[in-house]
């Protein structure tokens, strides 16, 4: 991937405006933090640009090397090089995660990959990333422990060698031997010339990962791009600055709530008066 480019993405989730306007573009071998506040729309970005279909984009365009990324189903999107690590992976009871892994990868190639090869890379892999073997014979993530689930998403992009990945608060729920592992892994990636889009509240991680800048997401749109002093500053002061520094209102805007009766609020006193 030479550059995936944002231009004024708004996108909403059940009718609710979350994006209203994200820029953002990423060149070949960036590495840009994504910081904000919880609730202001980090994970709705992400959704978007792999597109779940829950995430509506309303307005705007996403482009991946000139190619319009909106137009392409989420499969296509992944035989383009982008990929997600999810913030809560599902669980998905009666698919093998050996299996899953081995579509996936297959789904990327012409010819199906030799099985005593896939067999070596994740032997391989799962050791490298501390992960027991028998977690790849197991349902996705049915039953995994928050860290499992975490270092399983790795796992795949090992896999996978995307050209973009986005990790989306990859560390949480990791303790610090496997947020070693984890960003080893990273590290390694970005040897090939890959891009990423890395969301996390830790300084910590980003010591570790090196990210090349830092965007600032409030209230659905990148409010602040620099380089990453920013996330040590952030990590000491909090968001507070951008209000003292910038004028930048930090509070969420919450829409108007809508006056309709839904089921779950028929009986209450209030919606009847
Ligand atoms: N699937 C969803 N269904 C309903 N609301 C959602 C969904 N995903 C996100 N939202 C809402 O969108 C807003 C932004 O959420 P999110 O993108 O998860 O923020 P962040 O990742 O920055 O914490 C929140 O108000 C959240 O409740
Ligand atoms: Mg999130």
């Amino acid at each position: 991937m030479q550059e995936l480019v944002i231009k004024n993405l708004h996108v909403s989730v059940e009718g609710k405006e979350i994006l209203k306007g994200v820029n953002l573009v990423i060149n070949k071998k960036d590495n840009v933090a994504l910081l904000g506040p919880n609730g202001h729309g980090k994970s709705t970005l992400l959704a978007a640009i792999m597109g779940n279909p829950k995430y509506e984009v309303t307005k705007g365009e996403i482009l991946i090397d000139g190619k319009d990324v909106l137009k392409m189903s989420v499969d296509e999107r992944s035989k383009n090089g982008i990929f997600l690590a999810m913030q809560y992976p599902p669980e998905v009871p009666g698919v093998v995660n050996a299996d899953f892994l081995k579509s996936a990868i297959n789904a990327h190639r012409d010819q199906p990959i030799k099985l005593f090869e896939f067999y070596r890379d994740l032997d391989r892999i799962c050791k490298e990333m501390n992960i027991p073997l028998d977690l790849a014979n197991r349902f996705l993530n049915e039953g995994f422990s928050g860290g499992e689930k975490k270092r399983n998403e790795i796992l795949q992009m090992m896999l996978l060698k995307p050209d973009f990945a986005m990790l989306d608060e990859i560390d949480s729920g990791l303790d610090v031997d496997a947020i070693n592992i984890v960003s080893k892994a990273i590290n390694e990636l970005e040897k090939n010339d890959m891009s990423f889009l890395i969301v996390s509240h830790y300084a910590r991680l980003y010591e570790l990962i090196h990210p090349t800048r830092a965007a600032i997401m409030i209230n659905g749109r990148i409010v602040l791009e620099g380089d990453t002093s920013l996330i040590e500053k952030i990590d000491k002061e909090g968001y507070e600055f951008l209000k003292k520094e910038y004028n930048i209102n930090i509070k969420k805007e919450e829409s108007p709530v809508m006056n309709s009766v839904s089921l779950g609020s028929c009986a209450v006193k209030q919606t009847i008066k």
